[in-house]
């Protein structure tokens, strides 16, 4: 018989929270000796989202990038992210503490393919999840992230097929809320195509009467179980409306950190795969406090792109934070 794993179950914070370490204090002491500003995602590790100015989603963190007026970004967050701040804000230093942390979906779309599809109908509109490369923006029309995906698609000129890149699981879920339909790109997020419906039901046996929120990168089987699907962002608001005491989270355990944090008082379960009892994404999670300590110090390793490829992928970046207001 199959053993799988049980999910793993985070009980509030107790109060007072927890002290900082010294590699913390280290931390934001030279944030404070290089004018930085550290933005980190929400599934940067706990000790990470303890020292960043700011933690949120992909859309929260490029608006705060753009309006940074520190000399030096530091992006706790995967590569595209590091991009995006320099795309919005190119006068700043952009640092990214491991420069190896990429993205499967912004592998799935290398920009030559999307130009080749581009070429084959050139009356395509795409309209590019912000988790791609800047090569990729700059021949896009417009981006979304999932926390503006269907505001924005809602926008797209009613004449023109759309091309949704990189992510099918984020495009079907648009296409099924906006009714506009997509050609969508075979691209996935490797760590959430792993919550299986199995999982989740297992899940939701051991936790009778705990409703579930999932990411809309997770599969069309696992959406259609989950009582609310939205960006990370908007998980935070929906955690604070339940009055269940126990929620589960299907997405990148670091989720849970900042949970715990702003919603006290709840239990969160993160919601486990076949294999594993929760799910990291292990490109956010090659960035280590010693690693953006090292960056701090040392000022390296910085996100750079050529002008010609910023200033073009520039172009829908900013037609969307203009949209999604
Ligand atoms: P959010 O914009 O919802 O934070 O998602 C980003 C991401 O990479 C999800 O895997
Ligand atoms: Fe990319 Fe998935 Fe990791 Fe998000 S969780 S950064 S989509 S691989």
């Amino acid at each position: 018989m199959i053993t799988y794993p049980t999910a793993a179950v985070f009980p509030p914070l107790p109060a007072g929270g927890t002290p900082l370490s010294d590699l913390q204090k280290e931390v934001i002491a030279l944030k404070q000796a290089r004018d930085a500003i550290i933005l980190a995602h929400n599934y940067q590790c706990e000790d990470i989202q303890g020292v960043a100015d700011f933690v949120g989603d992909s859309l929260g963190l490029a608006y705060k990038a753009a309006a940074a007026q520190q000399s030096t970004i530091v992006f706790c967050g995967v590569h595209f992210m590091a991009e995006t701040a320099k795309i919005v804000n190119p006068s700043r230093r952009v640092l990214l503490p491991d420069l190896a942390a990429g993205c499967s979906l912004a592998d799935s779309c290398p920009a030559e393919k999307l130009a080749a599809a581009k070429a084959a109908d050139p009356a395509l509109y795409v309209v590019a999840y912000i988790n791609c490369s800047a090569a990729v923006k700059a021949i896009s029309d417009v981006i979304v992230t999932s926390g503006n995906a269907s505001k924005i698609v809602s926008r797209v000129p009613a004449d023109r097929p759309i091309l949704f890149v990189p992510d099918q699981n984020l495009g079907r879920w648009v296409s099924g809320k906006t009714g506009r339909a997509m050609q969508l790109w075979p691209g996935n997020c490797y760590a959430h195509v792993q919550f299986t419906p199995g999982a989740l039901l297992r899940a939701k046996a051991a936790h009778p009467g705990a409703p579930v929120v999932a990411h809309p990168e997770c599969t069309e089987a696992v959406r259609e179980m989950a009582d609310m699907v939205c960006s990370t962002e908007l998980m935070v608001d929906w955690c604070k409306r339940q009055s269940a005491d126990t929620i589960i989270i299907t997405t990148e355990s670091g989720m849970i950190h900042r949970l715990r944090r702003e919603v006290p008082g709840k239990t969160f379960v993160a919601a486990p795969t076949d294999r594993c009892s929760c799910n990291d994404c292990r490109f956010m999670k090659m960035n280590t406090l010693q690693k953006l300590r090292d960056c701090l110090r040392d000022g390296t390793p910085e996100i750079t792109l050529t002008e010609e490829i910023r200033s073009a992928a520039e172009v829908p970046l900013r037609r969307m934070l203009e949209w999604s207001l």
